[in-house]
């Protein structure tokens, strides 16, 4: 059978998908991100080193790890660049990076138009989204549409100057009536021709390759970003991000079938967390508690630093998860955040209009009526971030975590108690 397994966010993003991610990647052959750009930040440490992922695969700290940027990514060359000087600069030099000729372009307009519409938004209806204002949403408008420019097109220097001169005929006509900037050719040629011919040597075919290698019985991981609450298609509409981060867009993101996709690990925060706007049903009000748990689990944005929302474990939300991306197993992370709390709460279903309701409703404005109902279980007030198997955990903690397994009926196979690559567990 294939060794494929896809690592997938189930709440709003930074479940630790990146730490998961990475401690897998010791044993995988190719780590792969099929969706989403640098609205990602995936943070990773070990030997008492710190590092942020945008765009790179986790795979990128395994030496004998092939690290795939498959073809649903979106990705800002110019910030590629950067991030893999950043990795250079700490001593992490063998990428083994490669980018699907498919992925699409970002370019400086994505990230302008991502920013007015905020922007416009706000100051109008006051109803921004909060996006990380990478070009994240607008490049994938611009992929939908027909007019996006295509790894394979960027590095022909020739095709690239046409498909741009295409695509600025369009976006100008927007520009202008959004009273904004307009670009000419080649001042975006000019500066791009350079990055395009820096990445030319990782740009190739990708698709056909993982299809070849994982028949081949490779070990292949497939990392998501963002997580399905944001999702386009199941997550909290319009409080979303433009791409898919279920297990179901990695055949699409990767050129490859869903007969590849068998076994999908949800991570999951032992709270939950939301940067931006838009519904979280279990928002803690209790300031103390909020700030408590944002400043233990240094809950600010990787990506914009800003400071997360925290809420309760929500089950509805991983019901929801579980359900849309087929997850059969469940790494729960950052349990040692709770350390030091009296009581923890988790959310198991909504109240809506006086009926009781455990799915996620399909409209945002019923959010605004929903009522939480809650299980409160007792705390276990012992630092855990020096357990190293099931067992040395408090019994409160293990009856938090088979609590959680019961609510949702998935197996919990590992568990986080620190950032670093150590403190993860397999139970
Ligand atoms: P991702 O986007 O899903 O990869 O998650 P982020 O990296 O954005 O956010 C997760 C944060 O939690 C990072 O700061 C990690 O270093 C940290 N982290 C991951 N697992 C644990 C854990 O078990 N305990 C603690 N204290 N921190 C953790
Ligand atoms: P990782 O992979 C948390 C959120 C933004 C905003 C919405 C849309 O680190 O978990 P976008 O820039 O994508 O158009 O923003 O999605 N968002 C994330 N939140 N973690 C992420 O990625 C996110 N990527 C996007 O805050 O609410
Ligand atoms: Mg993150």
């Amino acid at each position: 059978m294939y060794k494929t397994k896809v690592v997938i966010g189930a709440q709003w993003g930074d479940e630790g998908k990146g730490k998961i991610s990475d401690f897998l990647a010791q044993n995988a052959d190719v780590v792969v991100r099929y969706q989403g750009g640098n609205n990602a930040g995936h943070s990773i440490e070990f030997d008492g080193k710190r590092y942020a992922l945008k765009h790179i695969p986790s795979g990128v700290f395994n030496p004998k790890t092939l690290n795939i940027m498959a073809q649903g990514m979106v990705i800002n060359p110019k910030m590629l660049l950067d991030e893999m000087k950043e990795l250079e600069n700490k001593g992490i030099v063998n990428h083994n990076l490669v980018i699907s000729d498919r992925a699409h372009v970002i370019f400086p307009y994505h990230l302008e138009i991502d920013s007015k519409l905020e922007e416009l938004k706000e100051k109008k209806y006051g109803t921004k989204i909060g996006t990380t204002k990478k070009g994240i949403g607008p490049a994938y408008e611009d992929k939908y549409a027909r007019v996006g420019i295509r790894f394979g097109d960027f590095i022909n220097l020739k095709t690239f100057k046409s498909r741009l001169k295409e695509t600025l005929f369009i976006k100008n006509m927007f520009l202008k009536s959004m009273g904004m900037k307009q670009y000419n050719v080649d001042e975006i040629f000019n500066e791009y021709k350079e990055y395009a011919k820096k990445l030319s040597p990782l740009v190739r075919e990708t698709g056909l390759y993982l299809s070849k290698i994982i028949e081949e019985g490779k070990v292949v991981l497939f990392e998501g970003a963002q997580g399905v609450l944001l999702c386009i298609e199941n997550g909290t509409y319009p409080y979303v991000t433009s791409s898919s981060p279920t297990a179901s867009s990695v055949p699409l993101g990767t050129g490859l079938s869903p007969k590849h996709v068998l076994n999908a690990m949800g991570i999951v925060k032992s709270y939950t967390t939301r940067v931006g706007a838009g519904a979280l049903p279990t928002e803690i009000e209790d300031e103390k508690i909020s700030s408590h748990i944002r400043e233990v689990g240094r809950e600010y944005g990787t990506v914009t630093g800003r400071p997360r929302r925290i809420g309760w474990l929500d089950t509805v939300v991983l019901k929801h998860s579980i359900r849309v991306s087929g997850l059969n197993e469940i790494a729960i992370t950052l349990i040692d955040v709770l350390d030091d709390l009296e009581e923890i709460k988790i959310g198991y279903s909504y109240n809506l209009d006086g009926k009781e309701i455990d799915f996620i409703p399909g409209s945002n404005e019923v959010y605004d009526s929903l009522k939480t109902n809650y299980i409160t279980m007792p705390g276990w007030k012992k630092d855990i971030t020096k357990v190293t198997s099931w067992n040395e955990l408090p019994i409160e903690a293990q009856n938090y975590i088979l609590k959680i397994e019961e609510l949702i009926g998935v197996k919990i196979t590992i568990f986080s108690v620190g950032p670093d690559r150590k403190q993860t567990i397999y139970r």
